[in-house]
C-alpha cells in the first residue's frame, strides 16, 4: 500500500462514453438539473455551458479503498494555450490536484496539508496533434509523462501529510471542484480541447455531467482559428476591452480565408438605448457583406482575407485586405465602447439578457484582434457551446 500514498493527493482519472439519464435532482435557475451517466475513455469535448467557468464538464467519485493503480492516462487534443483540463480530490476536498496549460506548457497546482505548490514544464502541447499523457504518483513524486517521456515531476513532504487511505476520491475533467481563489496560480479555465482514452486509475465508476444538451463531439481534425458552428454566439462587455489611447481610434482585425463560406452575423455592437448599432454581416449564396449602421446598410463583397474595423470619433472606416472600402459617419462610438456596450462575434444578440439571438454565424474565423492584440474567446462574458474558440475543423 505504501505506494498508494501520494493518492491522497488526489491524481485520478477514467471515462468512456454512453449517455443515458439517471436522475433529476433539483432547480436551477428554473431550469431541471439533470445529470446523465457519461462512463469513461472518450473522446471528450472539455468544452461546456459556461454556468460558471470553473465548474468540471463532468466528475466521478470512488471509495479510495477501490483505488488500486497509481496511475492516471489519457490523450489530449488542444490547440488552446491556456485551460484546465483535470482536476483530482481527497480528504474532502482538502487535498487536491489540478491539471492545466499555461502558453501551451503543462501546469500543475498542489495541495496537500500544509503544502500548496505549482509546477510548470514539459513540451507545449496546444499543436493540434494528439499527444499521450500520464500523471502518476510515486512515493513524494507526482510525475508528468508526454508521449511516454517523462516531464515534469514535482516532490513534496511535509511532517503534517498523513496517508488517507479512507475515505473518497473525486475526479473531475473541464473544471475543478476547489474554490479557484486557492490557486497558487489563477488561469482562464475554459478549454477548447478533447481527450480521449481516458484511463483514470483504472477505476470503472460512471461519470456524470450536469450539462442541460448533449456534449459537444470532438472535430476529427483540427486547425487553428475559432469556429462558428451557426447555433451560438459570444458577447464581450467593451468597458473590459482596454483601448488605450483613443487617437487611432479603435482597431477591430478579422481575419477569415474562407469568408466566400460565411453565412451570418461576424460581427455586432448593441447597446441598451438603442438596440443594435452596428453590424457586419455575410452572405455565403449573394457572396455579399452587409454593413448595418442603426437602420442604413451598405454592401461589400465577400471575399476578403481580412477584415478591419477602424472606429473614430465620428465615423467608422472598414477596409478589407487593408484597402478602405467605406467610411461612415456615427455618433461617438468611442465614448460609448469605453461606457461599456455589448461586442459580439457571431451573432446579433436580441433584447435582454439571456444571450439568445439571430443571425448565427456559421464560419471560421482565423484569428480576432483588438487594437492588436489576440482576442481570446474564453475571456468573452459569454460563449455559447457551439463556439470552438481555438479550432476549426480541417
Ligand atoms: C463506498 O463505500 C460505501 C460503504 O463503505 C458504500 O456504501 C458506497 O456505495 C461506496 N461508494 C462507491 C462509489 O463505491
Ligand atoms: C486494471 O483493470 C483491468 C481490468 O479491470 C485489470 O486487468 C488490470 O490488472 C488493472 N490494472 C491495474 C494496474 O490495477
Ligand atoms: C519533519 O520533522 C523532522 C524531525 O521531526 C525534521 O527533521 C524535518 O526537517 C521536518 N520536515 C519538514 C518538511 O518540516
Ligand atoms: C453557406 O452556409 C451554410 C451554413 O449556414 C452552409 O451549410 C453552406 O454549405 C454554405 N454554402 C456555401 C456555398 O458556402
Amino acid at each position: 500500500m505504501g505506494s498508494l500514498r501520494m493518492l491522497a493527493c488526489g491524481l485520478l482519472l477514467g471515462l468512456n462514453l454512453a449517455l443515458l439519464v439517471l436522475e433529476t435532482d433539483g432547480q436551477e435557475s428554473g431550469m431541471k438539473k439533470v445529470k446523465k451517466q457519461v462512463s469513461g475513455r472518450g473522446p471528450v469535448n472539455l468544452a461546456h455551458q459556461q454556468r460558471g467557468t470553473w465548474r468540471p464538464l463532468m466528475q466521478t467519485r470512488a471509495n479510495l479503498s477501490e483505488v488500486k493503480s497509481i496511475k492516471s492516462m489519457f490523450e489530449l487534443r488542444t490547440l488552446d494555450p491556456e485551460g484546465a483540463v483535470f482536476y483530482g480530490d481527497t480528504n474532502a476536498g482538502e487535498d487536491w490536484f489540478v491539471f492545466s496549460l499555461r502558453n501551451g506548457i503543462p501546469e500543475m497546482q498542489i495541495a496537500k496539508a500544509d503544502i500548496l505548490v505549482s509546477a510548470i514544464g514539459g513540451p507545449k502541447l496546444n499543436d493540434g496533434q494528439w499527444h499521450q499523457l500520464g500523471l502518476s504518483n510515486e512515493g513524494k513524486f507526482v510525475i508528468l509523462e508526454v508521449d511516454g517521456k517523462q516531464a515534469l515531476v514535482v516532490g513534496l513532504e511535509s511532517n503534517k501529510t498523513e496517508e488517507v487511505m479512507t475515505g473518497q476520491i473525486r475526479l473531475a475533467l473541464g473544471g475543478i471542484l476547489v474554490d479557484e481563489k486557492k490557486l497558487v496560480n489563477p488561469f482562464v479555465a475554459e478549454m477548447d480541447g478533447c481527450v480521449r482514452e481516458g484511463n483514470w486509475l483504472n477505476l470503472t465508476s460512471p461519470w456524470e455531467t450536469e450539462e442541460v444538451g448533449d456534449l459537444m463531439p470532438c472535430f476529427d481534425a483540427i486547425k487553428p482559428g475559432t469556429f462558428f458552428s451557426g447555433a451560438g454566439l459570444s458577447v464581450f462587455r467593451t468597458s473590459e476591452i482596454p483601448i488605450g489611447s483613443e487617437e487611432k481610434g479603435i482597431n477591430i482585425d478579422i481575419w477569415a480565408e474562407s469568408s466566400n463560406e460565411m453565412q451570418g452575423a461576424i460581427l455586432n455592437l448593441r447597446n441598451d438605448e438603442q438596440g443594435s448599432i452596428f453590424s457586419v454581416r455575410a452572405n455565403n449564396i449573394t457572396k455579399e457583406l452587409t454593413l448595418t449602421l442603426g437602420k442604413s446598410s451598405t454592401v461589400l463583397k465577400l471575399g476578403f482575407n481580412k477584415l478591419s474595423i477602424n472606429m473614430l470619433k465620428d465615423r467608422v472606416r472598414v477596409s478589407l485586405d487593408d484597402i478602405l472600402s467605406r467610411a461612415i459617419e456615427t455618433p461617438d462610438y468611442l465614448a460609448s465602447w469605453k461606457a461599456g456596450i455589448f461586442l459580439s462575434f457571431g451573432g446579433i444578440p436580441d433584447e435582454g439578457d439571456d444571450f439568445h439571438g439571430s443571425q448565427y454565424l456559421h464560419g471560421c474565423i482565423e484569428k480576432i484582434q483588438i487594437q492588436g492584440k489576440d482576442v481570446d474567446l474564453d475571456t468573452a462574458m459569454y460563449k455559447h457551446i457551439s463556439i470552438s474558440s481555438h479550432s476549426c475543423p480541417a
